[in-house]
């Protein structure tokens, strides 16, 4: 894993969106996978901002989101389809029949994930698979626990990440009790994964993930495992780590390969 440590959210954001960039633009008909929560709307920001100043084209682009609330339908406010569609599906020419979010108002929910995972199948698998982490150590809403092998699921949220996020809803009770997610195993099948964190609050979820042993119970931990994972964080972020991290991925990538020695 190729850990990146920068100044503050503008150049986490800014490096992650080159990432993204870099990709697209070798790959016209990228595959990536998407998230939700705070911490990637900068990212989407300036993937917006590439896209109408230097045209950055997402017309081939096939996307599918993380997790969903169960319970919410597309257009409640606090649904991550409608999270989706305001900071970025309509901001950008991705095409609307090439987006995917699971469906929290599916009647047969098992049937609608074991259809998700094989809409993934069906176009080639994801390429790249944007990721944050919650303060809980949990990746999309695969909660400390989760099975590192799982597939898309159903899933219940913890207190913890019901607080977490209850400052979305108005209180905690509003905060709906299950999801709809990705599993850590359909997850750990993207090509790449880019993992991005911000502030002290995930300071030690991030130290776990990234030095700590690889377990269930910190379910961001099996990132270890994957061969092509990328992680841009914050000082703050980052305060809680011990080994020494590049402050770029050319400088990574430099002294894991020094010029000369391929
Ligand atoms: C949410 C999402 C996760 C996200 C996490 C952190 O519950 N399901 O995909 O990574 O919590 O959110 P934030 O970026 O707002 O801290």
């Amino acid at each position: 894993m190729l850990v990146v440590i920068k100044d503050d959210y503008a150049a986490i954001s800014a490096e992650a969106a080159r990432l993204v960039a870099n990709r697209l633009r070798k790959k016209p008909d990228l595959v990536l996978g998407l998230a939700t929560g705070s911490t990637p709307l900068g990212l989407y920001d300036e993937l917006v901002r590439l896209h109408r100043e230097e045209g950055l084209d997402f017309s081939k682009v096939t996307t599918f989101n993380l997790d969903e609330y169960v319970g919410l339908s597309p257009d409640h406010p606090q649904s991550y389809h409608h999270f989706m569609q305001v900071h970025l599906f309509s901001r950008i020419n991705l095409q609307p029949r090439f987006t995917h979010v699971p469906d929290g108002l599916a009647l047969d929910i098992e049937d609608h994930c074991a259809w998700y995972e094989a809409q993934i199948r069906r176009y080639g698998g994801i390429d790249l698979q944007v990721l944050g982490i919650g303060a809980n150590g949990h990746l999309a809403f695969n909660e400390p626990g989760s099975s590192l092998g799982s597939r898309t699921r159903v899933k219940t949220l913890t207190q913890k990440t019901r607080e977490d996020n209850a400052r979305f809803f108005g209180t905690v009770d509003d905060v709906p009790r299950y999801a709809i997610t990705m599993g850590i195993g359909t997850i750990m099948e993207a090509r790449e994964l880019l993992l991005v964190a911000t502030g002290e609050v995930k300071a030690d979820a991030i130290a776990a993930a990234v030095e700590g042993p690889i377990t269930a119970m910190v379910p961001a931990s099996i990132v270890q495992m994957h061969p092509r994972a990328f992680l841009i964080v914050d000082r703050a972020a980052a305060s809680r780590l011990r080994g020494e991290y590049s402050s770029s991925f050319e400088e990574a990538v430099m002294v894991r390969r020094p010029l000369g020695r391929e």
